[in-house]
């Protein structure tokens, strides 16, 4: 998929709120203090329209975004911006400097790209985390609701060999591979993501 087409999603502003998952990862595993804060490096790579890197901003995090949308950068500017509050945002995620940020988070991007670029992905963030430093990956799995019917943004379910295979083939030194999942309607359809702690 295109930029065209991530600008088409982004056009409708991205979720209001930020993942359950992400909000539970940073206050049990970062900074505690706004000053411990201050001096962490994080980036929200695939950054969409913003919804997380307001999130790191508020927390007072030193906030980086990125996103090959332009649609998704302008309005995580303009979110920043309605808070007062500052990031480095980019529309490109492959340009930062090798062991540079000590937490990476990349929500619901890895299903919306082809396997080459999700390798491209996890090898980038690999090489921009810094030794000691930490990323988190939240992407779909397979036999999730969204990869049925239409699927118009072409987004693939991951299978658990797929998800071994991605990883393994970064340089991370170590990754844990957990997982997210919720019914609805009496079980007859699921939200099943993957959750992906790497470390460097
Ligand atoms: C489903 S959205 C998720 C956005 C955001 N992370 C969130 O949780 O709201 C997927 C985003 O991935 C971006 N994207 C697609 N391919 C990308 C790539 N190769 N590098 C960086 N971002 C990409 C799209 O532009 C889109 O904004």
């Amino acid at each position: 998929m295109n930029e065209r087409t991530w600008n088409k999603w982004n056009d409708a502003g991205g979720p209001d709120y930020p993942s359950s998952i992400l909000v539970q990862h940073v206050f049990r595993l970062m900074g505690k203090t706004k000053s411990d804060k201050k001096t962490l490096k994080v980036l929200d790579m695939g950054c969409g329209s913003g919804v997380h890197t307001v999130f790191f901003a508020e927390n007072g995090f030193d906030t980086y975004g990125c996103d090959i949308s332009s649609v998704g950068i302008s309005n995580t500017k303009n979110r920043l911006k309605a808070k007062g509050l500052t990031a480095k945002l980019s529309a490109r995620c492959d340009e930062y400097e090798p062991n540079s940020f000590d937490f990476i988070a990349c929500f619901q991007v890895l299903e919306c790209v082809s396997m080459v670029e999700a390798k491209t992905i996890t090898a980038s963030a690999c090489r921009f985390l810094k030794r000691g430093g930490r990323s988190i990956f939240y992407f779909m799995a397979e036999g999730d609701y969204r990869g049925e019917g239409e699927n118009q943004y072409g987004l693939h379910g991951y299978s658990r060999m797929e998800v071994e295979d991605l990883f393994s083939q970064a340089k991370f030194t170590s990754f844990e591979i957990d997982y997210f999942s919720i019914s609805f309607k009496g079980g007859q359809s699921a939200q099943r993501d993957w959750v992906v702690s790497a470390f460097k």
